[in-house]
């Protein structure tokens, strides 16, 4: 149980911590990348600025102008490229290498990208009539576009390094977390392990202090109840009474101590051998014979197969018992309970089936729960305490198997033992 609850306790720190790690590189890769391209805008906006003034020379002195101009030249770099283009966006001059082949967009300012090249667009505006400035209305004539463009390759090769170390960042991360977790989650289960494991010995301890004087108790009415002639009338019932809730305690406490001590057994208890199941099964149905009879069931044993299983016969006729015990209790009078076995690969299936009162399929889950039994057979004539499901899942899980059931309400159900073959 606590292997599991490890587990599970393990991969929900796992599952938080790469979770905290993942938006936190995302958010990293966000901001990076943006302000990447952030820089990138505010420097081809700078170089498209720088320009301007030389436009009006490219127009009018063409190509050689362009290299006087001082103010671009110096911003200018490897991996960018420069554009005039007059009022109609007819191309003027070039500079550079990278050019986009993206027609010119006449827009006062635009960013394009096209594949690895990013390229920016800005209108060239000049006074015509110098200022009317009085009311504020400056006549501005078009007098052509600029545009910068640059190579984004460089950007994308450190945003892949980015991707690259943040990967691996959280990779070696997740590591450290690994191993920081395995210790918090021992940290942390210790002591309740350790107080469970208590639990457990007070639980074992306790029913087994309680079972001799219950015992006691037994043994006295038995005396009592065979010199009838010594007892009051009027105290008669009272003493079956007692007797009967003795017999109840007796029972409550060899379960619990059976639990307790399956629950701290870590191998599998000594004794163990091979058995064949079909002569566990005949002899617990003929315990129960009388039982049926008196009820008025018919139990029945369809043809099962010699089979060898390795195991503890108390347990599994215990197991096997519990489950009879059931069908009969809960079943009325006529009805039948049908016990048969299959092989399935290497299982044994021992199949208990029974036409009674059914279980509610909301209830389904709980039945193997300890305590656990459903209101309709809560009412005083069925007897029990809620363990016996529970003990006949324990003793299949020590012997490797496991117990399934099927129910339908008002039509029976049927409880599968799946062990496995020796
Ligand atoms: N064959 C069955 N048919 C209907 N209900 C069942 C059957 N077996 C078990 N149950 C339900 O499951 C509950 C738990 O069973 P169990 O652990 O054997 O406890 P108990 O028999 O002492 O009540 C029962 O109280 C009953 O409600
Ligand atoms: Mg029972």
């Amino acid at each position: 149980m606590f292997q599991y609850l490890r587990c599970r306790l393990l991969l929900s720190y796992l599952t938080v911590m790469a979770a905290v790690l993942g938006t936190s590189s995302i958010a990293v890769y966000v901001f990076v990348t943006r302000s990447h391209e952030q820089h990138l805008n505010n420097q081809l906006l700078t170089l498209a600025q720088a320009a301007v003034p030389s436009l009006k020379d490219v127009k009018t002195e063409g190509l050689q102008s362009i290299n006087q101009d001082l103010p671009w030249r110096e911003l200018f770099k490897r991996d960018q490229s420069l554009e005039w283009f007059d009022a109609n966006g007819k191309i003027l001059a070039r500079k550079g290498k990278l050019f986009s082949t993206l027609p010119l967009r006449r827009t006062d300012q635009i960013i394009q990208q096209q594949g690895q090249i990013r390229t920016l667009t800005i209108a060239v505006y000049s006074d015509s009539h110098s200022s009317v400035v009085a009311n504020n209305l400056q006549h501005l004539e078009l007098e052509g576009y600029i545009r910068a463009s640059e190579s984004t390759k460089e950007t994308e090769i450190a945003i892949a390094r980015l991707i690259v170390g943040l990967g691996l960042g959280k990779a070696i991360a997740l590591i450290f977390i690994a191993i920081g977790a395995v210790w918090l989650t021992q940290q942390a289960l210790e002591p309740i392990e350790k107080s469970f494991q208590r639990l457990k010995e007070f639980t074992a301890d306790a029913s087994h202090e309680l079972r001799n004087p219950l015992t006691a108790i037994s043994t006295a009415i038995e005396v009592m109840q065979s010199h009838p002639e010594r007892i009051h009338p009027s105290d008669a019932k009272k003493l079956v009474a007692i007797a009967s809730a003795t017999e109840q305690l007796i029972s409550l406490s060899e379960d619990l101590l059976f639990l307790a001590r399956t629950d701290a057994a870590v191998a599998p208890p000594a004794g163990w051998k091979h058995l064949y199941l079909n002569e566990i099964l005949y002899n617990t149905i003929e315990l129960f014979k009388p039982c049926a009879r008196e009820k008025g069931i018919t139990l029945k044993l369809q043809f099962i197969p010699s089979i060898l299983v390795n195991g503890e016969p108390t347990q599994l006729k215990r197991l096997f018992a519990n489950l009879i015990d059931n069908a009969i209790k809960y079943t009325i009078t006529g009805g039948s309970v049908i016990i048969s076995m299959v092989q399935q690969k290497r299982c044994i299936v021992v199949r208990v089936e029974d036409d009674g009162i059914g279980i509610a399929p909301e209830y389904l889950p709980f039945v193997f729960q300890r305590f656990w039994r459903a209101d309709k057979a809560r009412s005083p004539k069925t007897k029990g305490l809620g363990l016996g499901l529970a003990i006949a899942q324990t003793i299949a899980h020590q012997h490797g198997g496991k117990i399934t059931v099927s129910s339908t309400l008002g039509e029976g159900s049927c409880f599968q033992v799946y062990l496995p073959i020796a």
